[in-house]
């Protein structure tokens, strides 16, 4: 593990620990604030991504920027990662080996940004981060309390390119995360870290615990 991004990014380039390596043109390692209390994780680079090395900068990500001037969250405030840092090839799901092998390198980043928030963006990540068995249409808007990690799975933001009304969902999950955030902050660090249970209690949120 390393402390810091820069030199977490320094020692990913030219990785090849996948497949994936051979085809991408651009290692995508995330972007945004170094000390984000919101980062988002997706799934995997698309071709605009893998062109110009920068997550969510497609159509997907217009509108996830469309989506965040609606609820006022600013792009350079949080943090943006994807599950693989390489596109896989036609926009296929990563693999599990691929996901696997970069990992740890997601990992790293969630311990140098140390949010307060992951918002889990589609399934891919859900699957990849919280378990195989949790569905993105169960659990999208929820908040789930992992290792004492605060996720918020929503839609992923292609999913409302072909679908309208997922629009709606996904404003309301944004707004959702702020309000657990100012909740989380309000709350303050030591309430914070005793459990999901108390802090249920202290916070009036319905979250649900899974180690
Ligand atoms: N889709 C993703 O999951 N990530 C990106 O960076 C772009 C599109």
């Amino acid at each position: 593990m390393v402390e810091n991004l820069d030199e977490l990014e320094e020692k990913i380039k030219g990785c090849n620990r996948c497949k994936l390596c051979k085809t991408r043109q651009n290692i995508v390692f995330g972007v945004g604030n170094k000390n984000a209390k919101i980062m988002f994780i997706g799934e995997g680079p698309g071709a605009d991504e893998d062109r110009l090395g920068e997550p969510f900068v497609g159509k997907a990500g217009k509108l996830m920027d469309m989506a965040f001037e609606a609820v006022g969250i600013k792009r350079q405030e949080v943090y943006i990662a994807n599950i693989v840092k390489c596109r896989p090839p036609a926009n296929r799901n990563p693999e599990d080996d691929e996901a696997a092998a970069c990992m740890d390198y997601l990992r790293n980043q969630v311990m140098i940004v140390k949010p307060k928030i992951i918002v889990l963006l589609g399934s891919v990540a859900l699957k990849n981060i919280i378990g195989k068995d949790y569905g993105i249409t169960a659990s999208r808007g929820k908040v789930i309390e992992k290792k004492q990690i605060t996720y918020i799975p929503t839609w992923h933001p292609a999913a409302l390119l072909r679908d309208e009304t997922k629009k709606i969902d996904f404003i309301n999950d944004l707004k959702l995360v702020l309000s657990v955030l100012n909740k989380i902050e309000k709350c303050g660090f030591e309430a914070y870290i005793v459990g999901g249970y108390v802090r249920d209690y202290l916070l009036g949120i319905k979250s649900y615990d899974i180690d």
